[in-house]
């Protein structure tokens, strides 16, 4: 089975090729458009741009994705003027293009530059060997998330191929089943275009949703039983990173920032030894969390100290140090916690802030140290931000919930997973 997957969820566009084989994932594309460059000057994601930029760029990232996937293949005459070479038969096909074009114009009718670009793909190139699109519904960001589905709607009418709705929480959690394969492997992979394998999960799991949006723990008994345990109940760890790192001065997106100059801290050594932030509900009985506090505790230090001290790249540096550290010990702990609970037997991780070394480390170590028998899991990084992989694996296990009755398709920005 080839999945067509697209993710506009949230400020990158999104569109990869999954082959499933013998229950095998081949990730034969996996193109995400970035829009860092764009957002940068506002320090958040502005989502009116956001949606611009979906519309700009998910042709040229579908047309890519095809590319590298060997899938694309230009129309050639006879193709599109098929039978005799009669004046009336190449009329019939011309009105049936032009009646297929208008209906595409009234499914993207408010999407106009995503129409334009989108017609002019449809025309030129040959109908892809995919037999499904899997497209992230929710939850996100609601003008983006309606462009990903209005293009998933589009084509699956232009192709007559069934589309199924994703849950993006859930996609998150899917890309442990993208692991890595070993160093040996990698140099054949390579040539092959095979990057990847499955990973074998062992039941019950909790998992750690942590991105720009959520954070969440789930208790997973199996594929597609899901309960929130414990989450935010205010800002996410990521818009946490976010919103301390611009409070430093650091751009956009703040996890790698912050992440970036806590490294630096290693290298010289800091005579600034006073910052302590506070590890918010830490200690509390439940598995929720609360990352606001540990915002405002930045921003109290940061306008208590003399210009000269806040803007010293040293204050930087050890600020940044202990915002991440404090992230960290509360997303352990919490998370380990649930962990001997629920008597689970794999902890796994998701989401952007997954990507961060200390993180990934840190648990490591800390389930070690603990003797913990606990497999745990973490995608690739480039796995755990967002990508459209994951939601061609989430498109797999959901594909029952697949129609071609495209119009049901609609974005939920608020959708739950349980
Ligand atoms: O999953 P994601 O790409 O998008 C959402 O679904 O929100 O997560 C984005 C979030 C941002 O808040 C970003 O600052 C954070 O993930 N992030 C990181 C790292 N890379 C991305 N946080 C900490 N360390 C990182 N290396
Ligand atoms: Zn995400």
């Amino acid at each position: 089975m080839i999945i067509l997957a697209i993710d506009t969820s949230c400020d990158d566009t999104c569109c990869s090729i999954l082959e499933v084989q013998d229950s095998q994932f081949k990730i034969r594309s996996n193109i995400v458009s970035s829009q860092v460059k764009i957002h940068q000057k506002y320090g958040g994601v502005y989502p009116t741009l956001a949606k611009r930029e979906h519309q700009r760029n998910l042709a040229l990232v579908l047309k890519e994705s095809l590319l590298r996937a060997r899938l694309l293949k230009s129309k050639v005459k006879s193709q599109v003027f098929r039978g005799p070479h009669s004046a009336g038969s190449r009329m019939g096909q011309e009105s049936k293009i032009q009646l297929k074009t208008q209906k595409l114009k009234e499914i993207l009718k408010r999407e106009e530059i995503l129409y334009k670009k989108l017609k002019r793909f449809l025309v030129k190139y040959q109908k892809p060997r995919i037999d499904i699109i899997a497209v992230t519904i929710g939850p996100g960001l609601e003008p983006c998330l309606w462009q990903g589905v209005n293009f998933a709607r589009a084509l699956a009418f232009w192709w007559n191929l069934p589309v199924v709705p994703v849950n993006h929480i859930e996609a998150h959690i899917f890309a442990n089943w993208l692991a890595p394969i070993s160093e040996k492997s990698k140099v054949k992979s390579q040539k092959s275009k095979i990057q990847i394998k499955n990973q074998k999960i062992e039941f019950p799991a909790v998992c750690l949703v942590v991105s720009g949006g959520h954070t969440q723990l789930i208790l997973t008994r199996r594929i597609g039983n899901y309960k929130i345990i414990g989450e935010t109940r205010d800002d996410a760890a990521g818009e946490c990173f976010d919103k301390t790192a611009r409070i430093l001065g650091l751009p956009y997106p703040g996890g790698p920032s912050v992440a970036k100059m806590a490294t630096k801290i290693k290298i010289q050594k800091s005579k600034i030894k006073d910052i302590k932030l506070p590890r918010p509900m830490i200690n509390s009985k439940n598995y929720d969390f609360s990352f606001s506090g540990l915002k405002t505790a930045v921003l109290y230090d940061f306008k208590k100290r003399p210009k000269e001290v806040r803007s010293s790249k040293e204050y930087v540096r050890e600020m940044a140090r202990e915002i991440q550290q404090a992230i960290i010990d509360v997303l352990i702990k919490k998370t380990i916690k649930a962990a001997r609970d629920y008597r689970v037997k794999s902890i796994l991780l998701g989401g952007g802030v997954a990507a961060n070394d200390e993180l990934r480390k840190q648990f490591q170590s800390k389930i070690k140290n603990l003797k913990l028998k606990i497999n745990f899991l973490v995608p690739p990084k480039n796995l755990c931000t967002d990508n459209a992989a994951m939601v061609g694996v989430a498109g797999y296990f959901n594909r029952k919930k697949a129609t071609k009755n495209y119009q049901k398709i609609k974005a939920l920005p608020d959708l739950r997973i349980t």
